[in-house]
């Protein structure tokens, strides 16, 4: 069962598992500030649960690569979009500052 490292925590999920739906579920803090309450639901539209990810994952959907591609994103930085993922084994994860996640300062290692 693979874990996933994120906000001083580790937690294990199924392998196959949708790395938003985990995060969320184990009540670990994907979003910040107003983004807490709205979102997208996982549709890969908003941009909110953008992480930075170390470990195996499945490869970026077109919903992704299309929001990623857009303010405040770009698709340079490297990250991913949490509610896109499926685990694919043990996994780091790391949310940087900026309601999108998208800025330059880690706000969770
Ligand atoms: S929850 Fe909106 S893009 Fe992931």
């Amino acid at each position: 069962m693979p874990t996933i490292q994120f906000a001083g925590q580790t937690i294990e999920c199924p392998q196959g598992a949708n790395l938003r739906t985990v995060l969320v579920r184990a009540r670990l803090p994907l979003y910040h500030r107003v983004a807490r309450a709205v979102h997208c639901r996982g549709r890969g539209t908003c941009g909110t649960c953008a992480v930075r990810i170390e470990g195996k994952i499945s490869d970026p959907t077109s919903a992704e690569n299309t929001r990623l591609a857009l303010p405040p994103h770009n698709r340079e930085a490297g990250l991913r979009l949490a509610c896109q993922c499926t685990v694919l084994g043990d996994l780091k994860v790391i949310k940087y500052e900026g309601l999108f996640g998208q800025k330059d300062e880690i706000a969770l290692p």
